[in-house]
C-alpha cells in the first residue's frame, strides 16, 4: 500500500502568493460581535478587540482578511459604520435577520487589521447600492486628503489613508438568495461600471468580479463567461465559493472533497481562457477563491430566517478530526493551483465556520481545522512544485476515483526548505508514502513530520478540551540512503513532512 513521488524543484507550478492564507470576517453571527471584538473581555485593547482572539489570529498565520460580507454586504450602508459610535444607527440586517448595531465599521476593522499585520479586502455592497456608494467608500479609505470623503475620514480620526488594495464588486450576486440578486448581464454590467470608477478615485486598487456561489448552480459556467465578457477590462479577479460536508454518512466522497474543488478550479479556468481567447485579450484572469470551508449547511437549516436579535449563534460548526483533514485537502488542492489561485479565504475567522472559537467574555480555543492552516501558512512558501504520484485508488460515489494520497510541495528558495503536505483519505488503512528526492532535493535530511490524526476520526476540541486534537510528533519517517523518503500515514490524517 505505498504511493511514490518525485520531489525535484526544478519542476515548479508558480509562486505560493501570500493571499493564499486569506481568511474572512463578516458581520454575521458571532465573528465580529464577542468574536474578535469585545469590550468587556478581560483581554480587550482600548478600541475593544479582543488580546487573545488576536494572538490566535497571529498564530493562525492569515494575511490576508476579506471584509465585511458576504451576503451582508449586500444591504449594508458602510456610512453607518463610521463616525461617533454613539450616533451609529440600529439597521436590520436582512441577510441574516439580526440586529446590526454598527459599534464596529470600517475604519475599527482595517484599524484593527494593520495592528495585526493584516492585508484587508473590502467587499462593496452591488446588492441594494451601486456606483456612488462604491466609489465613495474608495475615496474614504484610500484618497489622501482635501475632498468630501476624505476629509470626513480625517474628521472621523484616521489622519492616513487605510490604502486598501483588494476589492470585490459584490458578494455572490448569482444567488436568489442575496438582497439585490442580479442576472449576469446585469451584474456584468454594474461591476465593469462601479469597478471603473473605482479605480478612477485609486489607480492602483485591484478588483474582484463575482464568479458564481457555487459549482452546483444552474448558471454556473454561462455565470462566468457573461460576466468576464462584460469585466474583461475592469477586473483582475474571478471569484469562486466552495463549502463541503458530509452527505448521508458518506465519508469517502466527503474526503475527496479536493477533487471536487480541483475540477471546479480547472472549469473556471477554462472559461477565464475561452473569454480572453474571444476577446484577442493579453491579460489573464486570476481566481480569488474568497470563501471555502467545511460547513454543515445540513445541520443549521433556516439560518436565514430567525428572530432578530443582535450576536445570535450563527452556523457555529464544531469540527472533528476528518474536518482537519478535509480542510487539509482543500488547502493543498488551493496550493497546486498556484499558478491561477492568487488570493483565497478560509470562511469565516471566528465562531461563524471558523478555526477560532470564543464565548462571549470568556475562553477561546482552535478547533481541529485550525492546525492544517496554520501548519501551511508557516510552512508551505516558495514555489509549488508539480509532482505526480502513482499508488493505492479509492472510489467514491460522489467525486469517483481519487487517489489515496493527496499531496503538495513547496520549495522556498531563500531558506532552502522543502515542505511536504500529505492527506490520507484511506479510512482503515495506513499509507506507505516513497518520495524520491532529485535534483536540487538530492541530499535533504529530515527536519520534522507531524500529523494530525486520531484513533477516533470524528473527535473534536471543545472548550473544556481544546488540546484534544493537535498535531503530533510522528515516528519512523526517515530519508534512505538512497534519498528516498519513507513515512507512514495513518488513516484519515494531515501530514507535514519538513526537509532541509
Ligand atoms: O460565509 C457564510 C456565507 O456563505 C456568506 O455570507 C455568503 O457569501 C456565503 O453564502
Amino acid at each position: 500500500h505505498t504511493a511514490r513521488f518525485v520531489i525535484d524543484p526544478e519542476f515548479a507550478v508558480g509562486d505560493v502568493d501570500p493571499r493564499l492564507y486569506g481568511t474572512f470576517v463578516e458581520h454575521m453571527g458571532r465573528c465580529v460581535y464577542t468574536g474578535i471584538h469585545d469590550p468587556g473581555h478581560p483581554t480587550a485593547d482600548p478600541a475593544g478587540f479582543r488580546g487573545d482572539v488576536a494572538d490566535l489570529v497571529r498564530e493562525l498565520g492569515t494575511g490576508l482578511v476579506r471584509y465585511p460580507g458576504g451576503n451582508f454586504v449586500s444591504g449594508y450602508h458602510w456610512e453607518d459604520g463610521v463616525g461617533p459610535a454613539a450616533d451609529r444607527p440600529r439597521r436590520l440586517d436582512l441577510a441574516w435577520r439580526s440586529i446590526e448595531t454598527n459599534q464596529v465599521g470600517t475604519n475599527e476593522f482595517l484599524t484593527w487589521a494593520r495592528q495585526l499585520g493584516l492585508e484587508p479586502m473590502m467587499a462593496v455592497n452591488l446588492g441594494t447600492r451601486g456606483i456612488d456608494a462604491a466609489r465613495a467608500l474608495v475615496e474614504y479609505c484610500n484618497h489622501p486628503e482635501g475632498t468630501a470623503w476624505s476629509d470626513l475620514r480625517i474628521k472621523h480620526g484616521v489622519r492616513r489613508p487605510h490604502d486598501v488594495k483588494l476589492w470585490c464588486l459584490g458578494n455572490e450576486m448569482d444567488g436568489p438568495w442575496q438582497t439585490g440578486h442580479k442576472s449576469a448581464t446585469e451584474y456584468g454590467r454594474l461591476a465593469a461600471e462601479a469597478g471603473k470608477a473605482m479605480r478612477q478615485v485609486d489607480p492602483a486598487i485591484e478588483l474582484v468580479a463575482c464568479g458564481s456561489s457555487n459549482a452546483g448552480m444552474a448558471t454556473f459556467g454561462t455565470w462566468e463567461g457573461e460576466v468576464l465578457e462584460q469585466t474583461y477590462d475592469e477586473v483582475d479577479y474571478l471569484s469562486l465559493h466552495a463549502y463541503y460536508e458530509e452527505f448521508d454518512g458518506d465519508r469517502a466522497s466527503f474526503l475527496a472533497s479536493g477533487a471536487h474543488m480541483d475540477q471546479y478550479i480547472s472549469d473556471v479556468v477554462a472559461t477565464a481562457h475561452h473569454v480572453r481567447a474571444v476577446r484577442r485579450a493579453k491579460k489573464h484572469i486570476k481566481l480569488s477563491f474568497d470563501e471555502w470551508n467545511v460547513w454543515y449547511a445540513a445541520r443549521f437549516p433556516g439560518e436565514r430566517n430567525l428572530a432578530t436579535a443582535e450576536t445570535p449563534r450563527l452556523i457555529e460548526d464544531t469540527y472533528s478530526v476528518t474536518d482537519a483533514v478535509v480542510v487539509g485537502s482543500l488547502l493543498i488542492t488551493l496550493l497546486r493551483h498556484a499558478d491561477r489561485v492568487a488570493v483565497a479565504c478560509l470562511a469565516q475567522l471566528v465562531n461563524v465556520i471558523a478555526p477560532i472559537r470564543t464565548e462571549p467574555g470568556g475562553a477561546s480555543w482552535r478547533q481541529t481545522t485550525f492546525h492544517p492552516f496554520a501548519q501551511a501558512a508557516r510552512h508551505a512558501h516558495g514555489r509549488v512544485l508539480r509532482t505526480e504520484s502513482s499508488g493505492p485508488r479509492i472510489e467514491t460515489a460522489r467525486h469517483g476515483e481519487v487517489s489515496a494520497l493527496d499531496s503538495v510541495v513547496t520549495y522556498d528558495e531563500d531558506s532552502g526548505a522543502l515542505t511536504v503536505l500529505a492527506v490520507n483519505r484511506d479510512q482503515s488503512r495506513p499509507l506507505h508514502l516513497a518520495a524520491a528526492l532529485r535534483g536540487g532535493a538530492a541530499g535533504y535530511r529530515l527536519v520534522e513530520h507531524l500529523v494530525l490524526s486520531d484513533d477516533d476520526h470524528d473527535a473534536v476540541n471543545t472548550e473544556a478540551e481544546p488540546d484534544r486534537v493537535v498535531p503530533r510528533r510522528a515516528r519512523g519517517t526517515s530519508v534512505t540512503a538512497e534519498g528516498t523518503l519513507e513515512a507512514q500515514l495513518p488513516p484519515v490524517s494531515w501530514n507535514v513532512i519538513r526537509l532541509a
